[in-house]
């Protein structure tokens, strides 16, 4: 397996290797933003953001979005985004699992990052969501529940999910989404509540 650093992230943007860059956000989450117009506004992170279309649509919503990711070339196709009067969508070079979070999220949102690491890295990751959100934060996430060992992508099972987060998290809702085509049934959306375990 290849190492999975910002070198192997950088280069697959360099040679336009991308096939997860749909040019539209997930489905998933456009249809969460919509059927919430309740949710309070505040600040998100989209870690691994990619080219930033879920990021702008958390901006598009009312809320203040950050997209973070590894990959210089991400962050400037991110940024060199139609401007859109009014978006509070920002984008920063970050490495997810382990740097410190310039603040603390309201909301952290999972879209084809976990399925993108070593899996031998999860546990990071896991302890890069409770860095990244704040003690009462909210974690929603497109899970990808795909068999695949050869990744990137690497799948997992509800199983996993469950296990990895439910101990520090309260699960609020999980659903199929809608999807794009060719991940139509694959998905599985989680919302996770850091409120009651504070
Ligand atoms: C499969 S792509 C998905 C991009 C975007 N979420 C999308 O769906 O279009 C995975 C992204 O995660 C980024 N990435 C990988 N490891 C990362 C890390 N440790 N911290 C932040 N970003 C990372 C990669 O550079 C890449 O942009």
């Amino acid at each position: 397996m290849p190492i999975l650093n910002e070198h192997y992230w950088e280069a697959r943007y360099q040679a336009r290797d991308m096939p997860w860059e749909k040019g539209e956000p997930s489905p998933g989450l456009v249809d969460f933003l919509a059927v919430h117009p309740e949710l309070k506004r505040g600040t998100v992170c989209v870690p691994g953001c990619g080219a930033g279309h879920d990021v702008r649509a958390w901006a598009r919503a009312g809320f203040e979005a950050l997209g973070c990711d590894i990959a210089p070339s991400a962050i400037q196709l991110a940024e060199e985004s139609p401007a859109e009067a009014g978006l509070k969508a920002r984008y920063a070079l970050h490495d997810f699992l382990k740097d410190k979070p310039p603040a603390r999220f309201e909301w952290v949102f999972e879209h084809t990052l976990f399925c993108a690491i070593d899996p031998r890295d999860r546990d990071d990751y896991v302890q890069g969501v409770l860095r990244w959100l704040k003690p009462d934060g909210n974690y929603l996430a497109v899970n990808y529940l795909i068999p695949d060992q050869d990744g990137p992508p690497f799948g997992t099972t509800r199983d996993e999910l469950m296990k990895r987060f439910s101990p520090h998290f309260d699960l609020l809702n999980e659903w199929v989404p809608r999807s794009y085509p060719n991940r139509t049934g694959l998905e599985l959306m989680l919302w996770w509540s850091r409120q009651g375990r504070l």
